[in-house]
């Protein structure tokens, strides 16, 4: 029979709950500083486009802390943590107890009022339809469909959960005080056993070695936080993306309408660019039809139409690509796609033709143009660069109407490699 070690019921804690103190100590830690810092910047122009990116990782981190916090407390009903020295007076045991019941509310409650906050997708005085894309790899849903409050109200509750988000985490920052006090107090005062509970390298039994599995699960967890630490440094500090860097790796669906000159999808393309937030974005639309007939006898004759899913329209920044269908910008659900017809073909001298025509989204059609068309014996290839005035189709109007964040005018680029049948 293995001999129970005598100091293995002092030591106390299990390894999973130490490694999930540390990782939700450092995550509010984190947060309460890149929460001050985003606050302000974002309103300063010269660090908004940071902001904007740092708003993502602080709402990532404090939904992390959430999950964390449930799962510490699932963890502890099944692991009940060591018992106060007896030593300690009755108003210390009381005032340790209630210290940790706050902290464990708090720990919840901060993350729940920037969720509700978030989800009134309000800002100040004005909507701000941002979706939450946790690190940037799935969208987070709003809650208790507060965004579909009437204005009002949403700027009512908006101001109320900032407050209360606020309030709370500056609570967080006093009891974290007090809690860190009564850390060093147990260790430098009573000098008892409480915080080498917690911190394994100042327990007094530290030269013995611990158990195979709980010195893996202490490594594994505390470098698990150390890589976290780092990636959400090199997160704040990089340097912030070039000019349209953002590419998509999305595969292409360009099809030809029956009949029609048949496009070759490898060289034809619509993109579109602008900028948010100070940020270059470039993207494209993924899935288009194009119905192009030339008559080379009468050019007048001729025709030239797409038609654009637009929820195909991505450009590899989640938290875009997770804004751009909804009712604010394509409302893909209402407007499955936009088209595009040519309205008038002009043989220009050099053999060229220029050719102007109508765009139409979510149901509101205004002419752009033009595109140049060049034929050669046996295809055409069209090409352009046109600007969609967003408050001409009504894109992200309700949130932005001065084009403060994104480009009121957007460049869409043509290309169009097409084949005589
Ligand atoms: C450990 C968790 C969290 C901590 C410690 C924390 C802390 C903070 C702090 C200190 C501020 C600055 C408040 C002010 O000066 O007014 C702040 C702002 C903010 N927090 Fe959190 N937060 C946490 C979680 C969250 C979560 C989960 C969300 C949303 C999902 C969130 C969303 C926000 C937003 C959007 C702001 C900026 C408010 C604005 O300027 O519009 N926070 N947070």
């Amino acid at each position: 029979m293995t001999a129970v070690h005598p100091t293995t019921a002092a030591r106390g804690y299990t390894a999973v709950a130490i490694v999930l103190h540390w990782a939700i100590a450092a995550a509010i830690v984190g947060n309460l500083a890149i929460g001050l810092w985003m606050h302000e910047a974002i309103d300063i122009a010269a660090t908004r486009t940071r902001a904007v990116a740092v708003f993502q990782l602080h709402k990532s981190i404090g939904l992390t802390v959430l999950l964390l916090t449930l799962l510490r407390l699932l963890w502890r009903l099944g692991h009940r943590p060591p018992p106060l020295p007896a030593a300690m007076a009755g108003w210390e045991k009381a005032a340790a107890h209630a210290t940790h019941g706050v902290l464990y509310l708090l720990m919840a409650a901060i993350p729940l009022s920037g969720w509700l906050y978030v989800s009134t997708q309000w800002r100040g005085d004005a909507p701000l339809l941002v979706p939450t894309v946790w690190f940037g790899l799935f969208p987070v849903p709003n809650l208790f469909g507060l965004q579909a409050m009437a204005n009002e109200a949403r700027s009512a509750w908006a101001a109320t959960f900032l407050d209360g988000h606020e309030l709370l985490a500056w609570s967080m920052v006093a009891l974290l005080v007090l809690h860190v006090g009564a850390a060093l107090k147990h260790q430098f005062i009573d000098r008892d056993e409480v915080t080498g509970q917690m911190i394994p390298a100042l327990a007094a039994d530290r030269d013995r070695p611990p158990a195979a599995g709980r010195r893996l699960t202490l490594r594994g967890g505390f470098a698990a936080i150390a890589l976290a630490i780092a990636a959400t440094g090199w997160a704040v500090v990089r340097p912030p993306p070039p000019a349209g860097t953002s590419v998509t790796t999305a595969s292409s669906e360009v099809t030809s309408a029956p009949g029609s000159w048949t496009i070759d999808p490898a060289q034809s393309t619509i993109g579109f660019s602008g900028a948010n937030a100070g940020t270059p974005f470039r993207g494209r639309f993924t899935r288009w039809q194009s119905d192009i007939r030339i008559d080379r006898a009468s050019p007048g004759q001729s025709q030239i139409t797409a038609t654009i899913w637009t929820a195909s329209a991505t450009d590899g920044e989640p938290m875009h690509d997770e804004a751009l269908p909804t009712r604010e910008w394509f409302d893909v659900a209402g407007f499955p796609t936009a088209s595009y017809r040519a309205t008038s073909f002009q043989p220009a001298a050099d053999g060229s033709w220029t050719v102007v025509g109508e765009l139409t989204i979510k149901n509101r059609t205004a002419p752009v143009g033009p595109l140049r068309l060049e034929l050669t014996a046996d295809r055409a290839t069209i090409t352009g660069q046109v600007s969609v005035s967003r408050s001409t189709f009504d894109l992200g109007m309700e949130s932005d109407p001065a084009g403060e964040w994104v480009s009121g005018d957007i460049a869409v680029e043509v290309r169009a490699v097409v084949q005589s049948p």
